[in-house]
Formats: structure tokens, sequence, C-alpha cells
């Protein structure tokens, strides 16, 4: 037990008094995963506190009894969070060397906090210079805690919290919802991200059928009604497909057109970016000013195509139409899926890509059975056969659009760029 008492009417402890009105000017926290690593029974029943108030109610908070090494131990075999928590009683001289075995292990896009006891701005000034987020002197009361969390994640001079990765067919019917929906899932279930599918193919749409759900509205309200957009509608709109994955869903009806203007889906997009660290975007085969537009403000684009010659000249001609409309981005991805379907003549990867002068980042097979048993079913790929090698090429892809290496290993940033300081790499 520490030192500093706890008092749970007020969630200070005995040493400060509380910010309450600094709490109540807090807004809700978005869709994200923090793990708190206590050395303090006060800090664990503050961390308690922190987990179960109200703007809390989307985060994922884990609590752990232990110390830096604890956490460098966990991490060496599960992914990162989105924000990790560190309570250290280390000296400020020990505490970049104690740091150095969870950064090896950190994903760079991961945050930390750390709370010590070393009232000491030089300490502070070279924890931020190395990719700390927020060093926090104890006694910390809750309105400080959530204040450093939402600084980091809510503040919006912040960096928006979310990756948006686009999919689009190179033509009609080529797998890019299948795929975009296994890639969705993988990110959540593989790397415990919040991640939100948004089906933007309104009329038939099919996220609702492939995760055997059965929503009302979601995308229909969400860009027909943009006045109403807050974190508040967003959630009634969304629905949960999977423990980190929610769904927007397409109506899938036609009672209705479907016409947008250009900036149709800016908001809606502008406040999933807000809300979750990832949001994957099932883009219909079209070309029009708001497929234009979502393709143009997306992360990341993925553009699947069937081996044969008309994929071939859209693939091409949606390559240089993206080059001039992100210009200052790297090029899309591209998936060959449906290869080697029976007695059908198809052009070889080889010759598939050495036109478009990129190399693909998947080639997936044709498989009528496995695709056609996770379809019927209303499951994902690595639900229904989970040691094929089409599951792993979901993980790989997942990997990929996230921005995380295979192989964990630090990179130069964030927290890994502790090791650059201590000469270690
Ligand atoms: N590699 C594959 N092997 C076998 N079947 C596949 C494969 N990939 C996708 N499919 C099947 O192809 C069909 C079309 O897939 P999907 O709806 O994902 O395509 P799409 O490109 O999104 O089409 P749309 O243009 O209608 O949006 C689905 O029945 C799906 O299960
Ligand atoms: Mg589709």
């Amino acid at each position: 037990m520490s030192a500093i008492e706890y008092n749970i009417d007020t969630g200070a402890t005995d040493r400060e008094a509380p910010k309450v009105g600094d709490v109540d000017n807090l807004r809700p926290l978005p869709r994200i995963s923090v793990h708190a690593f206590c050395i303090s029974d006060a800090m664990h029943r503050l961390m308690e506190k922190c987990a179960v108030d109200r703007r809390m109610a989307k985060v994922t908070m884990r609590i752990t009894s232990g110390n830096i090494d604890a956490a460098a131990n966990m991490f060496a075999t599960s992914p990162t969070p989105n924000l990790i928590i560190l309570e250290t009683e280390a000296e400020p001289s020990a505490l970049l060397p104690e740091l150095a075995p969870l950064a090896e292990v950190c994903d760079p896009s991961t945050r930390v906090i750390i709370i010590g006891r070393y009232n000491d701005i030089s300490l502070y000034r070279e924890l931020m210079r190395n990719g700390i987020s927020e060093y926090m002197v104890s006694p910390v009361a809750m309105a400080d805690v959530l204040g450093a969390i939402s600084a980091i994640f809510v503040d919006p001079e912040a960096e928006p919290l979310g990756r948006t990765i686009a999919f689009i067919g190179a033509k009609g019917g080529v797998g890019s919802s299948t795929i975009a929906h296994n890639c969705a899932f993988s990110v959540s279930s593989l790397f415990a991200t919040e991640t939100i599918l948004a089906d933007l193919d309104l009329p038939y749409g099919t996220a609702n059928i492939d995760f055997d759900q059965d929503p009302a509205q979601g995308m229909a309200e969400a860009v027909f009604s943009p006045d109403r957009l807050d974190e508040v509608f967003l959630d009634r709109l969304l629905t949960t497909c999977s423990q980190n994955l929610s769904l927007l869903a397409a109506p899938s009806l036609l009672d209705r057109s479907y016409d947008f203007d250009g900036g149709a889906f800016q908001p809606i997009m502008e406040l999933l970016q807000r809300s979750a660290p990832v949001t994957v975007l099932d883009v219909p085969h079209l070309w029009s000013d708001w497929t234009r537009r979502v393709l143009a403000d997306a992360d990341e684009v993925v553009i699947t195509c069937m081996p044969d010659l008309a994929n071939l000249r859209n693939a091409k001609n949606m390559l240089d139409a993206l080059k001039k409309l992100r210009p200052n981005d790297k090029a899309p991805h591209f998936i060959l899926n449906q290869v080697g379907v029976p007695k059908r003549p198809e052009i070889s990867p080889g010759d598939f890509f050495e036109p478009l002068e990129v190399e693909p980042v998947a080639i997936i097979p044709f498989d009528g059975q496995l695709f056609g048993n996770a379809a019927n079913s209303g499951r994902m790929i690595a639900e229904t056969d989970a040691k094929s090698p089409t599951a792993e090429t979901f993980s790989q892809l997942a990997h990929l659009v996230t921005g995380r290496a295979t192989v964990k290993k630090a990179k130069k940033s964030g927290l890994g760029s502790v090791l650059g300081l201590l000469g270690r790499k």
C-alpha cells in the first residue's frame, strides 16, 4: 500500500483536492483501448474509478497490478493498446533505461502516460522528447488522468485518432466487400483495436449479411441527417458485430434512390475518425463525385481486382486517377482475388501487375467452398477456417493497412525512440 491514500468519494488523493470542474468539461472519450499498470493500491483504485466514469463508457480499459517490467513482459507476446498508463517509482536517472524493454515491443502508434514520483522538469522534457505523451507527478486525481487522456485523443488540435482504410473493386463482384469485412474483423480481433466497418453501398451492401446482423438504417441516417451527427447519435446507428468491431450498416433497401452530393460522406467520415482508431470503408464500385472524395480523403486505399482484361484496364485508370487525387500519398494497395477459377483463362499475376508497375499486397485464390461457407453462415474466413492460408493473408493485410509490422520491432518513433537515445537497437 502506498503512502497516498485515495478518497473514494472525491476521486482524489489526500494530498490534492479534486478538480471536479475539469471533469465536467471533458467530452466523452472515443473507442480506444487503455491498459494501466499500477504499483500502488491507491493508483489501482483511481484507475478503477476512471474506468467506470461515464466519459470512459466506450473505452476498453484494463488494469494490471505491476510495474514497467510487467508491461514489457506482457506486450512481448500481445499487441499494445492505444494507450498505456504506467505508474513508476523509478528515480529520474533510472526511468529511461527502465522503459527500454517496453519500447522494444511497443507499437509506434501506442501512446504512453507515466505517473511518477519526481517533480523534475528536465526528466519531463527528456520523456517528451522520447515520445512519452504525458508525465504526471503523484498524487494525481481522476480529473488529471481523464484530462490527460482527453488531451491526447479528444483535443481538436490533437491528431485525428482514426485511420481510415477504403476498399474498392476494380470491377463489380470482384470480392472487395468480402475482403474489406475480413480485414476489419482481423484488425479488431488481432490487435484488440476498436474498429468500425462502414458500408457505403447503401442499396446493395452486404456487411449486414456477412456478419449475420439485422440492423436498422445505420449509414442512411448518417448521410441523410448530417445535422444530427454526433457521438451519441453515432452510437445509436452502430451495431456490435464482435468484441471490438462495430458496424455502420447499409439499409440494403430499394425504397428510395441514392444520389449523393460530392461531400455527402464527409461529416460521417470525420466523426468516424474521431470515434475509433480504425475505420474500414466498404466503397461500392462506382466513380462519382462522392466516391472520389471518399477515396481522396482515406488514409489508405485498397483496390481489389480479378485477373482479366477489364480489371486490368480499370485498375490502371484508377491508379492514374488516384495519383492525381492523392499526389502526396503512396499508391493504393492492390489485391488480386479469385485467382485460379477452374477452366477460366486468366492473366497471370506477373502480366497483370507489370504494366501497373506495382506489386500486389496479396494474391487470394478462388475457393468457392471456403468463401461460400463463410458467406452463407454469416461468419468470417478466420472463424470458418482459422488455419487456412487465406485467413493468414487477411492477418497480414490487417497488419499492413494499420501500419503495424508483422514482426514486432520498435520503430524510431513514439516510445521506440527511447532505444535510440540509449544507443540500443
Ligand atoms: N477468393 C474468393 N473465392 C471464392 N469466392 C469469392 C472469393 N472472394 C469473394 N468471393 C465471393 O464473390 C462474391 C462477390 O463478393 P463481394 O460481394 O465481396 O464483391 P464486391 O466486389 O464487393 O461486389 P459489388 O461490386 O457487388 O460490391 C461473394 O459471393 C463472395 O463470397
Ligand atoms: Mg461490394
